[in-house]
């Protein structure tokens, strides 16, 4: 078939209103299919929640992480949802992130823990959001905030145990302990917390685990002795909230499973944990056609259809988070089978062979889900394109509306 030339199809012309500009006539099909679309489950983020509040040992909390729009599931909306099941704490990345939480009306124990020179400190403080100070230059930028603003900053304090990212060096911990009790006591800040967080808790029994948790007992220690008193001590990621209780301290901290997904196959898939994935991505096919055999799919040809099939055309690519690296691997569930994408995955779209199986336009496409009805889950996807679960669903794309089941 030659496209180029075939004349466009005839649109049927929309009412006009009276000033001549079209009225929003119902659609002749009644069948509104969006071409992709998040839907995220916020009972199963409560429930994933209620889970891990009762995994944590000897009655620690929960701090929710919601950074990077909540692992790509909407911040404000499953922000409100693991407050709604008990999270004693919120926290992000950026403290941008953390102002819009706050923005969007919680006023709960919320931490922040990126910062570069600058700030915004004092926006931060004065919106009651914990601060992190992981160096020196972080507290004089703190205290300063604070003497312009005239109301003291809550500062968790982070050492770097072993991580060796951020946090305060184990050969500097002293001074800044020193420094900050020296603020405390001027009443210019107050001591909330002591954290750090673990390279390797995904990797069952790794060597760093022991000599980081020293290194934080450690830290603890010299926090103690210099007087400060902070209300929480945490550590536990996802991982470690999942298998390594000796972490848990007064919180845990996770992000991945509050969203369902187990941070690597080594700790077991969510269902061992009484997780479940909230996040279902579908689609609506764009094309189904026939093509003889021999026929090329997609840029570069990387495909080649083995013999006459039907090819079905999901309007989703890298433009909405679908990896380039799924092109050739990634796996879809169309027409009751798993598919592999057929070819180069495309900044909109992609291509399956539904190898002469029927479909027509607009039957879903599956891309991954809980499992539970055949369809892949972010972890196939990972496994297939070579990355981890957090990042299938961090990187679904600001143009994929997040369609939100049982909201509050
Ligand atoms: C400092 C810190 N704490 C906690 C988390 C949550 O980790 P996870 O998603 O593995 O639970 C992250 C995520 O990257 C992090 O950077």
């Amino acid at each position: 078939m030659n496209a180029h030339h075939t004349p466009a199809p005839a649109v049927a012309a929309r009412p006009a209103g009276p000033g001549g500009s079209p009225v929003d006539a119902p659609a002749p099909s009644s069948r509104v299919l969006p071409r992709v679309r998040a839907e995220v489950d916020l009972a199963v983020i409560r429930d994933n929640v209620r889970a891990l509040r009762a995994t944590a040992r000897g009655g620690a909390g929960v701090m929710a992480v919601v950074k990077a729009d909540a692992y790509g599931h909407g911040a404000v909306p499953c922000a409100r949802a693991a407050r709604r099941a008990g999270a004693d704490w919120l926290a992000t990345a950026t403290p941008e992130e953390a102002l819009a939480v706050r923005a969007a009306g919680d006023t709960g124990p919320l931490l922040c823990w990126l910062w570069t020179p600058g700030g915004p400190w004092a926006e931060t403080i004065a919106a009651d959001i914990d601060v992190s100070v992981g160096g020196a230059w972080a507290l004089r930028e703190v205290t300063a905030a604070v003497r312009a603003l005239g109301r003291p900053a809550r500062v968790q304090l982070k050492a770097d145990t072993g991580l060796g990212r951020g946090g305060c060096a184990p050969a500097d911990w002293a001074d800044l302990v020193a420094a900050a009790r020296a603020a405390e006591a001027e009443g210019l800040l107050r001591v909330t917390g002591v954290w750090s967080h673990l390279a390797c808790a995904d990797e069952p029994g790794h060597p760093s685990i022991p000599p980081q948790l020293e290194a934080f007992r450690a830290a603890l220690e010299e926090a103690e002795r210099a007087g400060l008193r902070p209300e929480v001590r945490h550590l536990a990621n996802s991982p470690a909230a999942l298998s390594l209780p000796e972490t848990h301290y007064d919180l845990i901290r996770p992000g991945l499973a509050v969203y369902g997904l187990s941070p690597a196959p080594e700790l077991g898939l969510p269902r061992d944990h009484g997780l479940r994935p909230a996040m279902t991505l579908r689609a609506a096919l764009a094309g189904v056609k026939r093509v003889p055999g021999g026929h090329g799919v997609g840029y570069g040809h990387h495909y080649v259809t083995p013999g006459e099939t039907t090819l079905g055309l999901v309007p989703a690519g890298y433009a909405d988070g679908v990896p380039r690296h799924a092109s050739g691997t990634g796996p879809v569930l169309v027409a009751g089978k798993w598919r592999t994408i057929a070819g180069r995955v495309a900044m909109d779209q992609f291509v399956v062979d539904l190898g002469g199986d029927p479909a027509e336009p607009g039957d879903e496409a599956v891309l991954f889900g809980p499992g539970d009805h055949g369809e892949p889950t972010a972890e196939d996807w990972a496994r297939a394109c070579g990355t981890i679960g957090y990042e299938i669903v961090t990187r679904i794309g600001a143009r994929v509306p997040r369609v939100y089941l049982d909201a509050d």
